[in-house]
């Protein structure tokens, strides 16, 4: 941590601000990425990280990708959030497991409100997930399913005795609609989605997206990685800047904010 240095802060309302210390860094973070106040549905964030020629993994996973600066927003972003949605994709490729809050981080959670760590929220139309995996045997808190009402009974059966919280949202699909009213019904409202791409596809197709975080991080990948969304078909989706952050080791951290609903 104290070797993250956030560099510049470049954001439409105020001139730009060089952080000097990781502490100070951090607090500025918290204020730049707060979810609005209040929301009519589910706000649905989305957080990727790519490489400088568009990859989104390295081998099937995106640690590769990771630097300080956006290890720190990674977190931020997991503080902030009621829920952490993610693909069975993703979860399969990187063995996902519960998020981690630090006790600063839990102490600001539980003062405003929330849960000292927020749950992960898994879609897998199939409930194809491992119960022996992370997800299931290192988390603090139940990690939920979204999955159809058509999944394998038995699967289901095994998720649940591994501790997962099973919600149904749809027959052999889930709709980015049916996804957004599952987590209101849980009381869900500020979504951190961290993809995977099709899961990413989706939500563009169907417009849920309401903010994108990306971070740039200042390697080349090449290989044969993916975007960090992909669906069937494609659709423009106006975003306006929040705000450009650079660290000093050059990655790049942006925040897109999508054009406000007529
Ligand atoms: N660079 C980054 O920031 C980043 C972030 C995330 C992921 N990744 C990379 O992306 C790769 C995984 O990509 P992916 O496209 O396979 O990931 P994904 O979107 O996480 O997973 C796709 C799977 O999620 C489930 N799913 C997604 N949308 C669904 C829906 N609407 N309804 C029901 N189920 C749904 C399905 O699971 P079932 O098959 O179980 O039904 C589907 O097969 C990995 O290599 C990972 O490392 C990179």
């Amino acid at each position: 941590m104290h070797r993250v240095h956030i560099a510049t802060f470049f954001t439409p309302d105020r001139p730009p601000v060089r952080e000097e210390s990781s502490e100070s860094a951090a607090n500025t973070l918290r204020e730049l990425y707060a979810y609005p106040a209040e929301t009519p549905r589910p706000w649905i964030r989305v957080n990727f990280v790519s490489s400088i020629d568009g990859a989104v993994s390295v081998d099937g996973v995106s640690g590769a990708l990771g630097t300080p600066a956006d290890a720190l927003v990674f977190a931020t972003l997991r503080e902030l959030a009621d829920v952490v949605l993610v693909g069975a994709g993703t979860v399969r490729a990187e063995n996902y497991g519960g998020a981690r809050v630090g006790a600063e981080g839990r102490r600001r959670r539980v003062a405003s409100g929330m849960p000292e760590v927020p749950p992960i929220a898994v879609l897998s139309a199939r409930a194809h997930l491992d119960p022996q995996a992370r997800l299931f045997t290192d988390t603090e808190v139940a990690p939920i399913v979204v999955t159809c009402a058509d999944a394998d009974p038995a699967r289901i059966r095994a998720l649940t005795d591994a501790g997962a919280r099973i919600v149904t949202a749809g027959d052999g699909q889930i709709t980015s609609e049916g996804l957004l009213a599952a987590l209101d019904d849980l009381g869900l409202r500020r979504v951190l989605c961290e993809g995977g791409p099709s899961l990413f596809g989706q939500l563009i197709a169907d417009d849920a997206v309401d903010e994108v975080c990306l971070t740039t991080a200042p390697v080349l990948a090449g290989g044969t990685a993916g975007r960090v969304a992909t669906a069937p078909n494609a659709r423009i989706t106006s975003m306006t800047p929040a705000h450009i952050l650079t660290d000093t080791d050059g990655t790049v951290l942006t925040r897109w904010v999508r054009m406000p609903r007529p």
